[in-house]
């Protein structure tokens, strides 16, 4: 079925890496549709031993939609307004995605995805870990999934800000407490717009109640629903090497970036491809 990449799945739920493609050039349409199909097929797919510039993440992302803006606290002076630039240093302590989410989903229109490269790693550690929401929505009983038909949920970036704050990891001269919070509301269970499958859409670092009900009303089920979403059977780990590169779907998936590697700096580098209003 691939003729032009080599696909190689990581896990029985979701991931594989793709060989046989060099993210530093032009890709060629045909190869680039092959891409694109396996990303939908697994939802998120990985790059080995790319020596692509941030450039690069740019151009390469621009395949699959617009890149989608930093909020201006998160930009870096000096470099395109759409990197993002996530440095742990080794007095650090909070971990960027730390835990389990889909990238903020606290905006109108969240990302389709995510494109993610190593710049410094740790010795060991740092991993990244994927769960794939497809599966998550499909071994919902059939009652469940008639209970949260209609229900939507409110989405909010307060939590993160509130790290934020009390870790500096912002970029010198720029206050977390001067941002705003936002929320926005989506469905609990969304349809993806291109294979048409629903997907859970809930996530504990994001999600604060739903709709209509308050957060303690909410919290039993939500703890249900993100304790399924992520189980180990639905998941893949994706062990980091230098020049490696992750892209991710957001509207099916979820990640967590490992906080095993105290004392040590990883930095990463990230673009996002602009989605649409989940439906
Ligand atoms: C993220 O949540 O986008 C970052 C994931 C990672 O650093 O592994």
């Amino acid at each position: 079925m691939y003729k032009k990449i080599k696909v190689q799945p990581l896990a029985g739920a979701l991931g594989a890496e793709i060989f046989g493609i060099d993210l530093s050039t032009e890709i060629d349409a045909a190869t680039l549709a092959e891409v694109r199909q396996a990303h939908l097929e697994h939802l998120v797919i990985f790059f080995r031993d790319q020596n692509a510039s941030d450039l690069d993440l740019a151009r390469f992302a621009c395949n699959f939609g617009e890149l989608a803006m930093l909020p201006p606290h998160r930009q870096v002076p000096g470099n395109f307004p759409e990197l993002l630039v996530i440095d742990k240093k080794p007095e650090g302590t909070l971990v960027f995605g730390w835990e389990w989410h889909t990238d903020t989903s606290h905006l109108e229109i969240p990302p389709l995805g995510s494109v993610l490269a190593a710049r410094i790693l740790p010795s060991v550690g740092g991993d990244t870990l994927f769960a794939n929401q497809y599966m998550a929505y499909d071994t919902l009983s059939s009652g469940m999934k008639e209970m949260l038909k209609d229900l939507r949920a409110v989405h909010s970036n307060g939590r993160i800000l509130a790290s934020l704050a009390v870790d500096d990891i912002l970029p010198p001269g720029q206050d977390c407490s001067a941002q705003a919070t936002l929320s926005s509301v989506h469905p609990v269970v969304r349809t993806h717009p291109d294979t048409g499958k629903k997907a859970l859409y809930v996530n504990v670092m994001h999600t604060e109640r739903f709709e209509n009900m308050t957060v303690s009303e909410s919290a039993p089920l939500l703890k249900y629903l993100y304790d399924h979403a992520t189980r180990p059977e639905f998941s893949c780990r994706f062990r980091w090497q230098p020049r490696s590169i992750a892209f991710w779907d957001n509207r099916c998936c979820q990640h967590l970036a490992l906080a095993d590697y105290p004392g040590q700096r990883r930095l990463m580098h990230r673009v996002q491809i602009r989605g649409t209003k989940p439906i």
